[in-house]
């Protein structure tokens, strides 16, 4: 039994010696050498920064972003006023699901700035906008690409939350949303005009009235 305990101590008293070895008895060749680390200084260069500067020309290796008005919403720093690409269905599907998951809780599911946040939730310094007052029914959509990626007053940016295809599906929602609350007689195709007009069957039925 005392033999058997010998033989556990001898093993404890190795494996501490072997974990304390490792802990000192490696790194010693190219761990420690000398070396610029990013963004510390150097000596080397004239103005003392040993992170250096591109050089002239070079491409990126992964996906290039060089077309600003899809990445930033702008070209030549002017907010563009078509979308940079060609809407589909899917997409607007998209927008829809995105705006009700980010969005609606302080805009609202129909955009009036008027979501469940702003009626009983966060004491906010500014409430949501309304977006369809005025200025943002006439807005750019890059002004709401805009908005969505960087923020805009007290509202928070969404970038790290929505990738970019993301947050242009919500911007065509958006334009989606204005027009569906800012709808006028003259939007109605011709064929279409006398449908307004007729009162549906069933409440015909129910109430007596006839259908004109
Ligand atoms: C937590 C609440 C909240 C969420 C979530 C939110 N917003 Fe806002 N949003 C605000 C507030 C508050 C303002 C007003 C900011 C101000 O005026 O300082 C605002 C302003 C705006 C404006 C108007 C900017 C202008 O031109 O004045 C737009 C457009 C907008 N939000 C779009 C969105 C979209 C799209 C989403 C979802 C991707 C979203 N917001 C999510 C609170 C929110």
């Amino acid at each position: 039994m005392l033999k058997y305990r010998r033989k556990i101590v001898l093993f404890e008293k190795i494996s501490v010696s072997l974990f304390i070895f490792s802990l000192f008895g490696c790194h010693t060749d190219m761990w420690v050498q000398p070396k610029v680390k990013a963004q510390h200084e150097s000596e080397v260069f004239p103005h003392g920064q040993g992170s250096r500067d591109l050089p002239k020309g070079v491409v990126s290796k992964e996906h290039l972003k060089d077309d600003d008005a899809y990445y930033k919403g702008r070209i030549d720093g002017k907010l563009v006023d078509v979308f940079p690409f060609k809407i589909t269905d899917k997409m607007m599907r998209n927008g829809l699901v995105l705006y009700n998951d980010f969005c609606s809780h302080c805009h609202g599911a129909t955009g009036n700035g008027n979501g469940m946040i702003a009626q009983r939730g966060l004491n906010l310094t500014r409430n949501p906008r309304n977006l369809h007052e005025k200025r943002l029914l006439d807005a750019p959509v890059g002004h709401f690409f805009d908005v969505i990626s960087n923020g805009s007053g007290v509202m928070f940016p969404l970038a790290s939350s929505l990738n970019t295809e993301e947050r242009w599906q919500i911007v065509a929602y958006i334009k989606a949303l204005q027009a569906s609350q800012d709808g006028r007689l003259s939007d109605v195709p011709q064929m279409h005009l006398k449908d307004l007009y007729a009162v549906p069957n069933s409440t015909a039925a129910n109430k007596g009235i006839e259908s004109k």
